[in-house]
């Protein structure tokens, strides 16, 4: 990260008297233009961050090196990013610290990829796995720009993370696994051969179908803890003098995290003492799966016939006696 005054190369994040943001790079010669006047480059050149400029129209302007958490949402995109409260919740449930040695994929446009590196630090290893070639060059192209050149901790290789994860990590060598892809239940296995035991497997999915499978995968597996999910909602605050309430917009959905821990090899996932639900895993009676889903099935309590034909009663529409 830079520090001091503004120099040239730098990013800097511009905030109108609207409040509208604006990202841009101090290159020499050139400026911020709009419809209404211009800011050379070289007048932020030397100011300190939090400094206020005018440009020629009289337009004032904030100037600040933008957060993490602006620079994710300002950078080019190749892929869709995990926006910075899910990475937070990434960092802090999944227990990132300093030193820690992590692997991640994919990779997409990087923007996790810059939380896990902070949260390694220096000392620590990140090793992400993206498949596409011009995705992860993307992300390098982010990251770089973002830490000002190569990260120490960080390794890019290009592939499957199901091949590539074997070739670069020893059994038993990661303190984490960090995917977020379409389908991570495909990776399970190599996730559990790379962790350390009590390592942490977390995982970012975007749909309640990816939830489902990939919990009943990490069950089936044998090597892993019962797995937890949640979900965060982050709702922001209007306020303005008396006017202090939440906002009227929010994000109202990103993903769903889930998080299960490696076992010691050779020991078997302890026996849920809480049974599921009846029907929460569909069998025809025999024990083969159905192809249906019902309402139990679902999870949802069966009425009885009895309190249907009481509520019929209760709302003046009993069956008849016949
Ligand atoms: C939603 S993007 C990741 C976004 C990223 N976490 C970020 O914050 O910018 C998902 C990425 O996973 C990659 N991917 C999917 N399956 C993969 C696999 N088996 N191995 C490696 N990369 C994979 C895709 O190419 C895609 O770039």
């Amino acid at each position: 990260m830079r520090r001091g005054p503004f120099r040239e190369g730098d990013r800097v994040q511009l905030t109108d008297q609207r409040g509208r943001l604006s990202t841009v790079t101090l290159t020499s010669g050139d400026a911020f233009h709009t419809h209404r006047g211009y800011l050379p480059y070289a007048e932020l050149v030397g100011l300190p961050e939090g400094s206020v400029v005018r440009n020629t129209a009289g337009v004032e302007y904030l100037a600040l090196r933008p957060l993490l958490s602006d620079y994710v949402l300002s950078m080019p995109r190749g892929a869709a990013v995990v926006y910075p409260k899910d990475a937070a919740q990434i960092v802090g449930m999944a227990d990132i610290f300093p030193g820690a040695r992590v692997i991640e994929a994919g990779v997409g446009s990087g923007a996790l990829t810059m939380s896990l590196l902070r949260a390694v630090g220096d000392a620590g290893s990140l090793h992400s796995i993206e498949r596409r070639e011009d995705f992860a060059a993307i992300a390098r192209g982010n990251v770089e720009t973002f830490f000002g050149g190569a990260h120490p901790a960080w390794t890019l290789s290009i592939g499957d993370l199901a091949d590539v994860l074997p070739v670069v990590t020893a059994p038993a060598s990661v303190d984490r696994v960090v995917l977020d892809m379409l389908a991570p239940w495909e990776n399970l296995d190599a996730a559990a051969t790379a962790l350390a035991p009590g390592g942490v497997f977390i995982a970012y999915v975007a749909t309640t179908t990816q939830l489902s499978r990939l919990a009943e995968d990490v069950r089936a597996d044998g090597r892993y803890t019962e797995p937890q999910a949640w979900e965060s909602m982050v709702r922001g605050w209007h306020l303005e003098g008396l006017a202090v309430r939440p906002e009227h917009r929010m994000i109202g959905h990103t993903g769903f995290l889930l998080t299960t821990r490696r076992l010691a090899d050779g020991v078997d996932a302890p026996v849920r003492r809480r049974r599921p639900s009846k029907g929460a895993y569909p069998t025809d009676g025999t024990g083969a799966p159905l192809g249906e889903w019902t309402a139990e099935e679902l999870g949802e309590r069966a009425v009885s016939d009895k309190k249907v034909r009481r509520v019929r009663r209760d709302v003046g529409q009993g069956p008849s006696a016949d």
